[in-house]
């Protein structure tokens, strides 16, 4: 029998996860709340917002979901499985309490100290706080971090000290507090977690490029580009990383009264000598390193999320495929800033299959309206190749990418330079 999923949300991210689970053998009908032009061509989009808990709870009830798997934080933060699992229907995604790992960064500190799991020091700094005391101790670069849900945005690493001192000033008038942390310096990796309290699985590490201009300039973005498996990772490094961070979160999730059943996102920062610190975690799968990763997925994906959704996975992990991904973000007019939508995307969307492998579009902020493909967000697709070498998906990538048009975009050109 064939199940039905809902995934909950409408990026790049939601996309790759649907195009998964349409190719899963034990899947029969895939709906997407509220989902983008591309989920509308391969499964059922549903008018309903990622932020709409009892709108998303009726609908999956409505189709009689076997599977919610749920992509933003937001929801999640709002208790959105916890409601999932009391009316009996699997969630992908941790309740609540687990979500607050992202919802808050002084609780997610808090866990990290107490369980001796290595990331940086950390200040909280209050209008009683002696700011020149604050930022000396340390010195610079400052690295200032808002305790709220801020898309990526609420944080600011600068050598700047008018600058630190500026958004410590505005951010604890708008929060009542701030927080401080030492600088950690390296290379960052994304190591995606699946987890539940019967086990735990590491997918291939990937990277992100999280600032908007080449060679790391400019402002943060939500992610630029990606790229998997990142040499960066190598196995020495997640060895360490799974026995340092890894297993203890996961004893630590398991034991709570509500295990975490989800995709645990570990955000590192891997220093010269290979040892990796935890620089944030979220509860969700990132974007754009979905698209990345989901592709290398050789089992049933839906199984997959299946098996964490009922604590089970130990006994369904999954096998991947021995192959390279890269995935490039074009991004409208404006973003990270207010971006322009509203404009027609033209050109040739279709898959590309060919001896050196395969490339397709991923679609983020994007409607289908009146026959034409529109702009409606900040990222609005990333082109994706996926081949044997990582050098092939990245002209894959780039090639397909320069078959679609929109007025006034903007993407990097340097997506996987540090491994390629
Ligand atoms: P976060 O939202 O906590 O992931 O921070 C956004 C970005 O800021 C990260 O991806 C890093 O590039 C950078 N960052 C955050 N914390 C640190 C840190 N302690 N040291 C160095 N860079 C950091
Ligand atoms: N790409 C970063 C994130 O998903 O948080």
């Amino acid at each position: 029998m064939g199940r039905c999923v809902l995934i909950v949300g409408g990026g790049g991210r939601e996309h790759a996860l649907c195009i998964g689970l349409v190719e899963s053998p034990s899947v029969d009908a895939v709906h997407v709340a509220p989902g983008n032009a591309g989920t509308s061509t391969i499964a059922t989009n549903h008018d309903v917002s990622a932020d709409d808990i009892t709108g998303l709870v009726m609908l999956a009830k409505t189709l009689s979901a076997d599977l919610v798997m749920v992509g933003p934080e937001g929801p999640l933060v709002d208790g959105l499985a916890d409601e999932l699992r009391s009316e009996g229907i699997p969630c992908f995604g941790p309740h609540a309490a687990g979500a607050m790992l992202e919802g808050s960064k002084d609780f997610a500190k808090q866990v990290m100290l107490n369980l001796n799991i290595p990331t940086a020091g950390v200040q909280h700094l209050t209008a009683e706080t002696n700011l020149d005391d604050a930022v000396d101790l340390w010195g610079s670069p400052w690295v200032v971090k808002r305790d709220v849900l801020a898309g990526g945005k609420g944080v600011v690493v600068t050598e700047n000290r008018e600058e630190a001192i500026e958004f410590i000033r505005t951010s604890i008038a708008t929060d009542g507090m701030v927080l401080l942390e030492e600088f950690l310096s390296g290379e960052e990796a994304s190591m995606l977690v699946m987890m539940d309290e019967s086990g735990y699985v590491a997918l291939p590490c990937s990277q992100d490029h999280k600032r908007v201009g080449e060679g790391d300039v400019g402002l943060n973005t939500g992610g630029m580009g990606a790229y998997a498996p990142a040499p960066v990772a190598t196995e020495a490094v997640r060895a360490r990383a799974i026995s340092e961070i890894v297993k203890p979160m996961h004893r630590h999730l398991s034991n709570q009264e509500t295990p975490y059943r989800g995709c645990l996102y570990v955000g590192l920062m891997i220093d010269s000598e290979g040892a990796p610190s935890v620089v944030e975690y979220n509860v969700r799968f990132g974007d754009p390193e979905t698209q990345v990763t989901v592709p290398l997925i050789a089992s049933d994906l839906c199984e997959l999320l299946l098996a964490v959704a009922e604590g089970r996975l130990s006994t369904s992990m999954p096998t991947f495929h021995d192959a390279h991904a890269l995935t490039v973000v074009l991004a409208a007019e404006g973003y990270p800033g207010p971006p322009v939508k509203g404009r027609e995307i033209t050109g040739d969307f279709t898959d590309y299959n060919g001896p050196e492998g395969r490339a397709f579009i991923h679609h983020a902020g994007t409607k289908y309206s009146g026959g034409k493909f529109i702009s409606s967000g900040g990222r609005v697709l990333s082109s994706t190749g996926i081949s044997s070498s990582l050098s092939d998906a990245c002209d894959l990538a780039y090639s397909k990418l320069s078959e679609v048009h929109l007025e006034g975009s903007h993407f990097r050109k340097d997506i996987g330079y540090r491994a390629l």
